[in-house]
């Protein structure tokens, strides 16, 4: 089993490019399912998940071609609408593709996506705001399957938690239908925002992304789409942590931080000092880090939940007692365990980790428990005294392109074994 083999201990400097975010390129990919004619994506990461969904599409009927990180994919030979399972258990997030194939064949069947590394993965919200959309969701357990029953008319709907996927879900059902669907409580990520970006140029009406109420005018077909995917934020953060632990230096290219303003304010609450111009952001770290009293992660645009591995990563190094609280999933701190073995000082009661710093961390073997808490592990790592190894790092590539080589660029001593 391939593993990574850390020498920590150097300060990493140098320029890196912020990768297409994981998380928008998903949604858009299902979203294609809509398009009559051709999709051409750009800036698409070419990650186990993406590779994951292609899989999805190809299994529906349609045609896909992968140019590194460019893909076209035309779906007018769709012909089927059923997930296979083996695909829905290699990308729990490929519940997302439920709405496009709702919206393109009126019935869809799914496999129920259980539990996962944060914990149990329910999909209520997502299964309640598609009946309101009209449709009959069959649910043994196992499989779930969900019809048309009516036609999308003038539907108001109201979700308990703004949930990302299931604002994605009711997007993509009801953006080519007859009908106009008011969705409260919307979640407000960017990635909700490039989603309704890539439909608009196709021809749809999803008005309000980005606010907590979406709009959605159903259009009766949207048309062939040229889109650059936008960068990830988690995976800027995680560059940015990698500065801040070894009080290093890094600039990123191909940044959006006007999506990271609750990053920034914490690595400058570290002690970190950060520039940033409309698509790129200079981190320079000061050793020792500074403490951060609380942070919690909540929804956008607070502090998000999938930076909190990241962060704690490199608070494991920050003069004093920092407290971290994860309001989001109820499981995420299967990580921690794994910082520990360097060292770190770290204390967990329920939802909330008390983090004491120590001054040196110590190499150690580790193991990814998923794929932030295996980011972090590495940033931890790079911050530690003498050799790590880490495995099951599967779980990393679910994320980030080419990792090693990217650090290694920044003079981490890294490798793949
Ligand atoms: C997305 C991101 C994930 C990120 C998360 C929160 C993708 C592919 N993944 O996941 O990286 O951590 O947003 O920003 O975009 N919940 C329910 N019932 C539901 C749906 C969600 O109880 O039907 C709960 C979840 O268990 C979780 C919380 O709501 O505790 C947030 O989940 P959600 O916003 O739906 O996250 P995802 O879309 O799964």
């Amino acid at each position: 089993m391939s593993k990574y083999v850390i020498t920590g201990g150097n300060r990493l400097n140098g320029e890196v490019n912020i990768q297409g975010a994981k998380n928008s390129a998903l949604p858009i990919l299902a979203a294609a399912l809509l398009i009559n004619g051709t999709t051409v994506l750009h800036n698409c990461p070419n990650l186990s998940d993406t590779r994951a969904a292609l899989e999805i599409l190809k299994a529906l009927g349609c045609s896909c071609v992968q140019n590194e990180n460019d893909i076209y994919i035309n779906s007018s030979s769709l012909s089927c609408s059923k997930i296979p399972a083996d695909l829905m258990l290699k990308m729990r997030s490929s519940v997302v593709f439920l709405g496009a194939i709702l919206s393109r064949c009126s019935v869809a069947t799914i496999t129920a996506p259980g539990g996962c590394e944060l914990g149990p993965r329910p999909i209520d919200l997502h299964l309640k705001a598609i009946k309101e959309l009209g449709f009959s969701v069959c649910d043994t357990g196992e499989i779930i399957t969900c019809k048309r029953e009516s036609p999308i008319k003038n539907v108001e709907i109201s979700l308990d938690f703004p949930s990302v996927g299931a604002t994605e879900n009711v997007i993509l059902a009801s953006c080519v239908s007859g009908g106009r669907v008011s969705l409260c409580n919307a979640a407000k990520e960017p990635e909700i925002v490039d989603l309704a970006n890539f439909i608009n140029k196709a021809g749809g009406r999803v008005q309000g992304a980005g606010t907590d109420q979406i709009e959605i005018i159903g259009v009766k077909r949207l048309y062939s789409v040229e889109h650059t995917v936008i960068p990830d934020r988690i995976v800027a953060a995680t560059f940015m942590s990698a500065a801040a632990v070894t009080g290093g230096e890094i600039f990123l290219k191909n940044v959006c931080p006007n999506h990271l303003i609750a990053v920034m304010a914490a690595f400058r609450e570290m002690g970190c000092n950060i520039k940033w111009t409309e698509n790129s952001l200079l981190i320079k770290a000061e050793s020792p880090l500074k403490r951060i009293k609380t942070l919690r992660s909540t929804v956008y645009s607070g502090f998000p939940t999938d930076a909190g591995p990241l962060l704690v990563a490199s608070l494991i190094k920050a003069q004093g007692t920092s407290v971290f609280i994860e309001n989001i999933f109820e499981n995420r701190f299967n990580y921690i365990g794994e910082l520990r073995r360097l060292s770190a000082d770290i204390k967990v009661f329920g939802k909330v980790a008390v983090i004491e710093g120590v001054k040196t961390l110590n190499g150690a073997n580790l193991s990814c428990t998923d794929l932030r808490g295996g980011a972090a592990a590495v940033i931890a790592a790079l911050g530690a005294n003498g050799q790590s190894k880490i495995d099951n790092i599967f779980h990393i590539e679910r994320g980030y392109e080419a990792l090693p080589e990217t650090l290694g660029n920044l003079s981490a001593i890294i490798k793949k074994e």
